[in-house]
């Protein structure tokens, strides 16, 4: 606290992220992270990026990322925006997009920075509850004769349940909202699900936001980007171009350009997460977890008989650690990245020990 503040700075309620632990030994299963490392393109790429040319500002657009992106995606370039990390993209678009009269609509159990950004902004917001088994209904998202939303976000799969909407569910909410816009923030969507990618031209309320975090395991680089109909990527330039002009360094164009030309590498990584995620998730139910289905590369899960905040701190006694929110609904739950299956067998080792004890 300070006289020194302004006063928004007072009501704020920051995001606080998983954390991320100085010692090397620990097996890190709490931010989502990719353990297989991006494309040694990428890399060779950021080092070439680093000899030759840090000495000029890069390219404010990111020009040579949007046509990259573009291409692959197979959409116009005037279609994508780019930005550092796709939390910076999410932060304009609730600036630029989903700060209206009418009160934002989100999950009750959701990302939880959605709040936080409405917070920043002043946005009023509606949390809509997920139904029993932790599933979002599209049918909650439709206006009613006295209730509408002045806006609608949430991730698919969403965070930190891992479950996943349809793309009739997504289309149901984007064509059912007409007025308003849509934002689809696909983090994980590379692990399994449907991307909404295919309804961008059909429905100018669209926006699809993803991620180099996850799937690309350039976490570190923070590049996230979003595509959706040209008005809208204009609305956010004029937000970006009114903040930072260079949010994307030359070693983070440089990097995204050569991960998405590296496609083997991706797909490899992707399905060897996928795949380690189907073990994970058996041996957990063998030892008596309820896990939600997940199409992430994280689970969600909770134990019958042993409270999900001891089993946190037990497993971080043995140098494991998962993370737990401290919310309603969800207080029984630890969300657990998928790891290696090295990593994922010191997991379930760690569990049988504690579980046993
Ligand atoms: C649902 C969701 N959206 C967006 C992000 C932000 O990712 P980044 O800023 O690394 O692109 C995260 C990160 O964990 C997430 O879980």
């Amino acid at each position: 606290m300070s006289r020194y503040w302004s006063p928004v700075v007072h009501g704020l309620t920051p995001y606080v992220p998983g954390e991320q632990p100085k010692l090397a030994h620990l097996v890190k299963l709490n931010t989502n992270e990719n353990p297989y490392g991006p494309s040694p393109r990428a890399l060779e790429a950021i080092q070439e990026a680093t000899a030759s040319s840090l000495r000029l500002y890069p390219d404010p657009n990111g020009e040579a990322l949007k046509a990259t992106l573009a291409t692959y995606l197979g959409v116009r370039a005037d279609q994508v925006f780019v930005g550092n990390g796709s939390d910076e993209v999410l932060a304009h678009a609730f600036m630029a997009l989903l700060n209206q009269d009418q009160p934002l609509w989100f999950p009750d159990i959701t990302y939880s920075f959605y709040p936080v950004y409405c917070g920043l902004y002043g946005i009023q917001s509606k949390q809509v509850p997920l139904r029993g088994d932790f599933s979002m209904c599209a049918e909650d998202y439709l206006p009613r004769p006295q209730e509408r939303a002045g806006g609608i976000i949430f991730p698919n799969p969403n965070a930190p349940t891992g479950c996943l909407l349809s793309l009739e569910g997504i289309e149901r909410i984007v064509a059912g909202n007409p007025d308003v816009v849509v934002v689809v923030d696909e983090a994980y969507v590379d692990f399994g699900g449907a991307s909404a990618l295919p309804l961008v031209d059909r429905y100018p309320n669209l926006l699809v936001v993803q991620t180099f975090s996850k799937s690309r395991s350039l976490a570190g680089l923070r590049v996230g980007f979003a595509v959706g109909h040209p008005a809208l990527v204009e609305a956010l330039e004029r937000v970006k171009n009114s903040f930072n002009s260079y949010p994307l360094d030359r070693l983070a164009i440089a990097g995204a350009v050569a991960s998405v030309q590296d496609e083997a590498h991706f797909r490899e990584s992707c399905r060897k997460v996928v795949a380690t995620r189907g073990t994970l998730v058996a041996q957990m139910n063998q030892l008596g977890f309820e896990v939600l289905p997940s199409a992430a590369n994280f689970i969600f899960a909770r134990h019958p008989s042993c409270a999900a905040a001891d089993l946190a701190s037990a497993l971080r006694e043995r140098a494991i650690i998962v993370r737990h929110f401290r919310q309603p609904r969800i207080d029984q739950f630890l969300r657990i990245t998928v790891g290696t299956d090295e990593q994922c067998e010191i997991l379930i080792e760690a569990l049988v020990e504690i579980l046993g004890g």
